[in-house]
C-alpha cells in the first residue's frame, strides 16, 4: 500500500518546479512504450502530467504492465521534458515526473470507450456508464463551469440580502401544471406526498413569514415528457422578494446573470431589452424570441387590403393578417430550394407560403406573380426594404398562424444562413404575458403561468368582461430564444386570490382541499411579493455551449425518463408493495 501523501495535483507542475521531489495520484491516461523508455500521463480532474519510467528495470516492468484506467501513485523528480516532447497545449507541457515509483492503487477493466479521447460516444452508452464519462474531459468541463455558477448564484444573492431556505421535498400537490410524482405514506394509507414540481407555495408562505427575501437552489420534480431541454428532476434558482416591484425582481436579476455570465468567463450588457409578449408573438412568432439576430416578422396586411390577390385580401376582410419575413441572402436560392421551402412550411403546420424577390435584372418574381401582378409585389419589396440579395416570405391567416409559421422559418432559416452570432449571448425579458389562455381540452381558461399571479392593476376591471384580454404581472427571461425563467408579482389578498380561483373553475371544495393552507396564510398579514425561478441546466447549458441539458448534469434521466446506470425506475419488492398497501395491474 502506498500511504504518502500527493504533494500536487496532476495540473500543478510548472518549469518553476524543476528539481522538486513530486507525489501525484491519477488514472493512467496514455502509456507510450518505446523499449528501454516509457512514457505514461497520468490524469485527474486538475489536468495531465507526463511521467517518465527508464533507467530502472523493475519501474520499467511495472510500467508495461499498466493498463489505461489504473489508478496509480507515482513518485518523482520533476524535470525539463526534451525539446522533441514539449507541450504548450497543456499547462503542465514543459515538465514530466521522472518516476522512482510506480504504485497500482487499483487495476480496471478496458472501459467501453476511451476516456482519453473526445470521440464520439453513443449517449446511452455514455450515460450507462457515466462514471467513466465523467472522467472526460468535456464532462469534467462542464461540471466544473456548473460548479462556478452556483457559486456565483449563492455569493451574488446572499450580497443582496437573500437567506438560502431549503423547503420540503416530500410535499403536497402544487400547481404548475404539469404531473405530479407521488410518494405513497406508509403511515397513512391511502395518502400520498407529491415531490414539489417547484417550492412556489412554500417561498410564498416564506414571505408571509417574514422571510423577506429568500433563495433556494432547488430541485423540481415534473412527469412531463421530456426534450433536450426537459428533465424529470431539474434545478431552479428560486426567489422571492417581499414589497417586490416588477423593477425590484429584474434588477436583482440582471445583477444576478452578470455575476453568472462573469463566472463563466463571459460579458454582458445591462439592462436586458424588454418585449411585451403580444410584440414578442406579432414580430418574431415566439414567447421567447432569439434575439441575437433581428429579421423581424413586418405586418403588410394593408397592402393586400385592396389587392387582386384574392386569398390574401378575404384573409385580411375576415380580420386576419398578412405578414412578411425578409430573408438575408436566400435571394439566390434555386427553384428547387425555396419550392422546398413551401413544402417545408406545410410540414410545420402553415396553410401555405408565398414568395417574392427581383431577379437579376430587377424584375418582381414571385410563386403568386401571376394572380397577385407586379404592381402590388413591387410596392411590398419597397415597403419590407428588400435588398437585391434577399428573400421575402409571406404567410396569411391569424395573428398567431402567420407569425407562428414565419418565427419558425425565421429560426430555421438563420441558422441555414449563417445569421446568428453564436459567440455571443443577448438576454431579455418578456413581460405583458396574458393571465389567462384558453384550453381547448378543458374546455375552461387556465392560468398562462400559475394561479397566484397577480393581474396588472389597470387590467382588474376585465377580470368581469374579457378574461382573454387580462395581462398579468408576470414575465419571463429568455438567453438566445431559450425560456430560462419565469416569475410574476403574486396575489396577496385572500379574496382576489379565490376570484382566480373561481374563474379558473377550480371549485370551491377542489380550493380548500388543495390549497386551504395557503389561502388561509394570505388572511394573516401578508407583504406584497413577487420572484422568479431561473432554470439552471439550461443557463448553464447555454454558456457551456451544449445543446442537451443532459450534458451538465452529473446524472440525467434520459429522454424516456429513465436512469441508465442504476436502472430506475425499477420493480420493488412484494413486501415493500404490501407495507404500502399498494397492488400493481401487471
Ligand atoms: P416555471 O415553470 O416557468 O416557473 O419554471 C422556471 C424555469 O425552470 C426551467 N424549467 C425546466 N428546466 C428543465 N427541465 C424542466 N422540465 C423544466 N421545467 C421548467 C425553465 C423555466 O423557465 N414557480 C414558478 C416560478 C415563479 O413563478 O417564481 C416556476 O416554476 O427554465
Amino acid at each position: 500500500m502506498f500511504e504518502q501523501e500527493r504533494t500536487h495535483t496532476c495540473g500543478a507542475l510548472r518549469d518553476t518546479d524543476m528539481g522538486k521531489h513530486a507525489i501525484l495520484f491519477g488514472w493512467v491516461h496514455r502509456i507510450r512504450d518505446l523499449g528501454s523508455l516509457i512514457f505514461v500521463d497520468i490524469r485527474d480532474r486538475h489536468g495531465v502530467t507526463q511521467v517518465v519510467a527508464r533507467d530502472n528495470e523493475k519501474l520499467l516492468l511495472l510500467a508495461k504492465q499498466l493498463k489505461p484506467e489504473f489508478v496509480i501513485a507515482i513518485a518523482g523528480t520533476v524535470e525539463r521534458r526534451s525539446e522533441d516532447t514539449l507541450n504548450n497545449k497543456i499547462a503542465t507541457g514543459e515538465v514530466e515526473v521522472a518516476a522512482q515509483s510506480i504504485t497500482v492503487l487499483s487495476e480496471a477493466r478496458r472501459p467501453p470507450f476511451q476516456i482519453a479521447e473526445e470521440s464520439p460516444v453513443s449517449e446511452d452508452i455514455r450515460l450507462k456508464f457515466r462514471y467513466l464519462d465523467l472522467r472526460r474531459e468535456r464532462m469534467q468541463r462542464n461540471l466544473n463551469l456548473r460548479h462556478r455558477i452556483l457559486m456565483a448564484v449563492r455569493r451574488s444573492l446572499d450580497e443582496q440580502g437573500f437567506l438560502d431556505i431549503e423547503t420540503p421535498i416530500l410535499a403536497k400537490s402544487t400547481p404548475e401544471g404539469a404531473r405530479d410524482y407521488l410518494v405513497p405514506s406508509r403511515v397513512h394509507q391511502g395518502e400520498f406526498f407529491a415531490l414539489p414540481q417547484s417550492p412556489q407555495i412554500f417561498k410564498q408562505i416564506l414571505m408571509i413569514g417574514g422571510v423577506d427575501r429568500y433563495f433556494q437552489i432547488a430541485r423540481c420534480f415534473r412527469d412531463e415528457d421530456l426534450r433536450s431541454d426537459r428533465q424529470p428532476e431539474f434545478t431552479q434558482v428560486d426567489l422571492e422578494v417581499s414589497f417586490a416591484t416588477q423593477e425590484i425582481i429584474f434588477a436583482i436579476v440582471e445583477g444576478l446573470m452578470q455575476s453568472v455570465f462573469e463566472a463563466a468567463g463571459e460579458s454582458l450588457d445591462l439592462p436586458f431589452p424588454r418585449v411585451s409578449y403580444a410584440e414578442a408573438i406579432a414580430k418574431y412568432g415566439s414567447d421567447k424570441p432569439d434575439l441575437r439576430f433581428d429579421m423581424a416578422i413586418l405586418d403588410v396586411s394593408d397592402l393586400f387590403a385592396q389587392s387582386v390577390f384574392r386569398v390574401f385580401r378575404d384573409t385580411v376582410s375576415d380580420g386576419g393578417v398578412v405578414r412578411a419575413l425578409v430573408v438575408p441572402g436566400a435571394g439566390g436560392y434555386t427553384r428547387s430550394q425555396v419550392d422546398k421551402l413551401a413544402d417545408e412550411a406545410i410540414a410545420l403546420g402553415g396553410k401555405g407560403l408565398v414568395w417574392v424577390r427581383r431577379g437579376s435584372g430587377g424584375e418582381v418574381q414571385s410563386s403568386i406573380l401571376k394572380v397577385a401582378g407586379p404592381e402590388t409585389l413591387e410596392k411590398l419589396l419597397d415597403a419590407v426594404e428588400a435588398g437585391k440579395d434577399d428573400l421575402v416570405l409571406v404567410a396569411a391567416g391569424s395573428s398567431s398562424e402567420a407569425s407562428g409559421l414565419l418565427g419558425q422559418l425565421r429560426l430555421r432559416l438563420a441558422q441555414r444562413e449563417g445569421l446568428v452570432d453564436e459567440s455571443r449571448h443577448v438576454l431579455n425579458w418578456v413581460v405583458d404575458f396574458p393571465m389567462f389562455e384558453w384550453s381547448q381540452t378543458e374546455n375552461r381558461f387556465m392560468s398562462m403561468h400559475h394561479p397566484f399571479t397577480a393581474p396588472r392593476q389597470e387590467d382588474r376591471p376585465k377580470l368581469d368582461t374579457d378574461l382573454g384580454s387580462v395581462r398579468a404581472n408576470a414575465y419571463d427571461l429568455v438567453l438566445d430564444g431559450c425560456e430560462v425563467g419565469g416569475g410574476s408579482i403574486r396575489i396577496h389578498d385572500a379574496g382576489l386570490q379565490a376570484r382566480i380561483f373561481q374563474l379558473l373553475k377550480i371549485s370551491d371544495e377542489e380550493a380548500r382541499s388543495r390549497f386551504g393552507f395557503f389561502l388561509e396564510a394570505l388572511q394573516y398579514g401578508t407583504p406584497p411579493h413577487g420572484g422568479i425561478a431561473l432554470g439552471v441546466d439550461r443557463i448553464v447549458a447555454s454558456l457551456a455551449g451544449e445543446s442537451s441539458i443532459r450534458d451538465v448534469i452529473a446524472f440525467p434521466k434520459t429522454s424516456a425518463a429513465v436512469d441508465l446506470m442504476s436502472g430506475a425506475p425499477s420493480t420493488v419488492s412484494g413486501q415493500q408493495l404490501r407495507e404500502l398497501r399498494l397492488r400493481t395491474d401487471s
